[in-house]
């Protein structure tokens, strides 16, 4: 059984009319160990989806249908309190923003030992020494002369790291990392992203990742999914995705790439704009900007189709069977 198994979650937004769903039917799993890429460009859902995996959506957005199952409970049916036990100790979330996400009035040594007071019965010497073990294992330089500063006495890579202690500490089952190095710069990047496939590698926990970055996903994630306006389009291995991707918005990111061998090449980038939720196609939602868009692709949405071993598009004309 999958650690984490999600089926057509649907989250909306009240829209001038009706509503919207920033999440519309999406669907996959997740096994323990494993690493997952979650690529699109911006406004495609990503970060909605993290939120309602962590049950975080606030009103008026509202998860309106679908099943979240974590290591054999049914999370949507869980009332707030059981959910409270669950974040934080079972599964837990890192944001693109340190700053924002740490509180600027506590010290980070004790931020890091909150969730073990909140989770566990440690006493408060036993919970300073875990998390003192936490600082040290995320390379805070001297954690604990660093113990009572404070957020702000931090640089953002230092501050990424006591997140990732936060997020860590009791050991969860899954991490959920929203662009967690995106506000970095590029060599702190690389230590962030190194050190959080070190700590999955040893801890064996599950990871969804989500970025715009396929260079990321490249690095990290063993399987990817590709989402497009609300939906998941394209599910593949990462090495498949990159050799051989079978959806057209997914081969338009990989050519939309940075090639560091062609700098002074014009990048290619995806003609368009994802559409408007008040102006979603009722067929394929990608057919404004797919080359290979005829009147049947406007017809319905198409679903995801099966291609290979662990490997889906939701397209009618895939670009790829694979070989
Ligand atoms: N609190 C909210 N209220 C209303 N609409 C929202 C809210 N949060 C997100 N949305 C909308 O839901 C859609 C998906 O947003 P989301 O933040 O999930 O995108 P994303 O893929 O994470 O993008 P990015 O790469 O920029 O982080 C967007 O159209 C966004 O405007
Ligand atoms: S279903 Fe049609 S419009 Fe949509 S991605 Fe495939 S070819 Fe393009
Ligand atoms: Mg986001």
């Amino acid at each position: 059984m999958a650690l984490l198994e999600v089926d057509q979650l649907r989250t909306v937004f009240p829209a001038a009319v009706g509503e919207f769903a920033a999440v519309d039917g999406v669907s996959f799993s997740l096994d323990q160990g494993e690493v997952l890429g979650l690529v699109g460009e911006s406004g495609s859902g990503k970060s909605v989806t993290a939120f309602s995996l962590m049950r975080l959506v606030s009103p008026p957005g509202d998860i309106a249908g679908g099943s979240i199952r974590f290591d054999g409970q049914e999370l949507l049916a869980l009332d707030d309190r059981a959910m409270r036990r669950i974040r934080g100790r079972q599964m837990s979330m890192i944001f693109q923003e340190p700053l924002s996400s740490l509180n600027p009035l506590h010290s980070i040594g004790r931020q890091v030992m909150e969730p073990l007071f909140l989770h566990t019965d440690l006493s408060r010497a036993e919970a300073r020494k875990r998390a003192l073990a936490m600082l040290d294992r995320v390379c805070i330089p001297d954690a604990s002369r660093r113990f009572d500063d404070y957020p702000h006495q931090l640089s953002g890579g230092l501050r990424q790291r006591v997140m990732i202690a936060i997020a860590l500490v009791c050991e969860p089952k899954l991490l959920i990392a929203d662009e967690p190095t995106t506000a970095l710069d590029v060599t702190i990047q690389a230590q962030i992203l190194d050190l959080l496939r070190e700590l999955q590698r040893d801890t064996r926990m599950a990871m969804l990742m989500i970025t715009h970055d396929l260079g990321v996903v490249a690095e990290v994630a063993d399987r990817v999914n590709v989402m497009y306006a609300g939906r998941i389009v394209e599910t593949a291995p990462v090495a498949t995705l990159f050799k051989a991707p079978a959806h057209p918005y997914s081969a338009g990111l990989m050519r939309s790439r940075p090639d560091l061998t062609q700098e002074r090449k014009r990048l290619v980038t995806i003609p368009g704009t994802v559409p408007a939720p008040h102006q979603m196609p009722s067929g394929c939602r990608f057919a404004p900007r797919c080359a290979f868009a005829d009147r049947d692709c406007q017809a319905a949405q198409p679903g995801l189709r099966h291609l290979a071993p662990d490997h889906f598009a939701a397209c009618i004309y895939p670009l790829t069977q694979d070989a």
